[in-house]
């Protein structure tokens, strides 16, 4: 139903795709995945038309929708949630709006062409389109007090369930995605898993996000070598076959049969577990018929991360007395009194996200508190990470001429010594030299955290650093965080990481904090704490 035809797009002397073709089938979910930097968004951005290729063509079949969830969250400020809901589906909105005009200006020439019109809203169901609208949001957990309230003025959590429910209005046959669960809380990407899950739609999903993946993809697309192929089954599937793949190809002297005999039998024991799971009855097809010649092994790199201290601090790491920040009369948090110790790797947690980023912004001094303050000890040297990295990125430089704006000495400033940290990010060659403004979401972040590792601070602030970022880079981060020797402030969705690299949780709600030195799971388990934590939000 929807089909690419011998597509390519050239960046200068780098292929992104070469002759890619591919047929995307009705009622099927495929995950797309890749690199960062593979093109993924790219591709989307074909596919939906904001981009052309090189060459080639795409064919969706005639009389079918497509639908984009939209990525820029302030785009439709100046609208009312309802309203926003209703622009997804532009072409009712279109006629709605000529209609509503012609209204207001009635004459007999207009007459005619509200007729028109209105038969043509009649035939869309136009007159339910309100109340459908409505019901999509509710379903979504917006009640109905939020209905006319402008975006600007919606959490941000909030906006994204509204713009999910604008790219799902009115049910479009193709639903394009791209890294939805980004910005989302725990609760809302239960929700679209379980959502997708039965969508009998065709989806187009990308998507870091192994768990994501696994619970709505019927098909993986993965881009790799300029291609895309597909894989039938959820994203563990494609994994394991092509770890099994790529060692197979390794043990070179192994003969024909016995590969294929040994993937056959991995493939039979994961179907029979995929049947015995929940998800194959919400999408049937799970497992069709696979190739066994069709498995590649990938050509995905792990990054470098390593995080050196230029000095060790001492004892004094920070001293918080009395914190809070409001935020339009709403209190975020207040009286955190907490005192940081050397080496202390601290997850800061909070069920609203506008509370851990208003911390580290302030501690940061980009945001002053409302109340209290707090003093780092003189032996420390911070870095930080902010979860929106915009502001880094309006320059038209190339990497080189970005990076050197955080050197600390004439010496530094070197090209080879600035190239080291990009290369340790996978930005080598030619790919050190592209512009900063034409970067990727995760190609941005990998610059980011080049940055960081050149300052060589020893206490890191990170806020939410695993946004963006393909499974290598965030596996490399995550190995070189609970390596590194020195302190560690970070908020995380990433369960595994915040389990993984915390040693003391630190929870900032509006009645105060909860302050424990514990992992992550041990703190989310404890019954005295759960008790706890629902006071201090109730
Ligand atoms: N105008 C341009 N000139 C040169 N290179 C470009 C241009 N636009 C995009 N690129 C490069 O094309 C590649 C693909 O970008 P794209 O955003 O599609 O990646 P992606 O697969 O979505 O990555 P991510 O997982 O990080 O979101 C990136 O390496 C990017 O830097
Ligand atoms: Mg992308």
């Amino acid at each position: 139903m929807l089909t690419v035809s011998n597509l390519s797009v050239q960046f200068g002397k780098r292929i992104l795709f070469d002759e890619v073709n591919a047929t995307f089938t009705q009622g099927n979910c495929y995950g797309i995945i890749g690199a960062n930097g593979a093109g993924k968004s790219t591709f989307l951005k074909i596919l939906a038309g904001d981009f052309d290729p090189t060459s080639g063509r795409v064919i969706l079949e005639p009389g079918k929708r497509m639908s984009v969830l939209n990525q820029n969250h302030n785009m439709f400020d100046e609208h009312t949630v309802l309203e926003t809901v209703l622009i997804g589906n532009k072409v009712l909105f279109a006629i709605k709006k000529e209609m509503d005009e012609l209204y207001l200006d009635y004459t007999d020439e207009n007459a005619d062409r509200i007729g028109e019109l209105q038969l043509q809203f009649d035939e869309m169901d136009g007159w339910n389109a309100d109340s459908a609208a409505a019901t999509l949001l509710s379903n979504l957990g917006i009640s109905d007090d939020f209905h006319y309230t402008l975006m600007a003025d919606m959490e941000p959590k909030y906006k994204v369930r509204v713009l999910l429910a604008q790219a799902l209005f009115g049910n479009p046959d193709v639903l394009i995605m791209d890294e939805p669960t980004n910005d989302l809380d725990f609760e809302t990407i239960s929700w679209l898993e379980n959502f997708l899950a039965h969508y009998e739609n065709t989806v187009l999903v990308v998507s870091h996000d192994r768990h994501f993946l696994d619970s709505v993809c019927t098909h993986i697309s993965d881009i790799d070598f300029g291609k895309i192929n597909h894989y039938s089954g959820n994203y563990t599937f494609w994994y394991e076959s092509s770890q099994l793949a790529a060692k197979q190809r390794a043990q070179q002297n192994k003969k024909a049969e016995e590969k294929k005999a040994e993937l056959e039998e991995f493939i039979r024991r994961f179907s029979a577990n995929v049947a015995k799971s929940k998800q194959a009855t919400s999408r049937k097809k799970m497992i069709e018929k696979l190739n066994v010649n069709d498995i590649k092994p990938s050509s995905r790199r792990y990054p470098a991360i390593i995080f050196d201290q230029e000095r060790e601090a001492g004892d004094q790491i920070l001293n918080i007395e009395g914190l809070a920040a409001t935020l339009d009369g709403e209190v975020l948090f207040k009286d955190v009194d907490f005192n940081m110790a050397k080496g202390d790797k601290v997850v800061v947690f909070s069920r609203d996200s506008r509370a851990t980023s208003a911390f580290y912004e302030i501690l940061n001094e980009k945001l002053i508190p409302t109340a209290g303050k707090f003093e780092w000890g003189i032996t420390t040297a911070q870095s930080y990470l902010p979860a929106e990295n915009h502001d880094f990125f309006t320059e038209d430089i190339n990497l080189v001429d970005w990076l050197r704006q955080w050197v600390k000495t004439e010496e530094e400033r070197d090209e080879v010594f600035v190239r080291g940290f990009l290369g340790k990010m996978l930005f080598s060659g030619e790919e050190a030299l592209k512009k900063s403004s034409v970067l990727s979401g995760g190609e941005k972040v990998r610059c980011m955290l080049s940055r960081m590792m050149m300052i060589r601070a020893n206490v890191l602030m990170l806020d939410e650093p695993t946004n963006h970022l393909d499974l290598e880079s965030i596996t490399a981060f995550n190995n070189s965080l609970k390596n590194f020797k020195g302190s560690i402030l970070l908020t995380t969705h990433d369960h595994e990481f915040a389990q993984t690299v915390g040693n003391r949780i630190l929870e900032i709600t509006p009645k105060g904090v909860i302050d424990r030195y514990m992992t992550f799971d041990d703190y989310l388990d404890d019954p005295k704490i759960k008790e706890l934590r629902k006071q201090m939000y109730s």
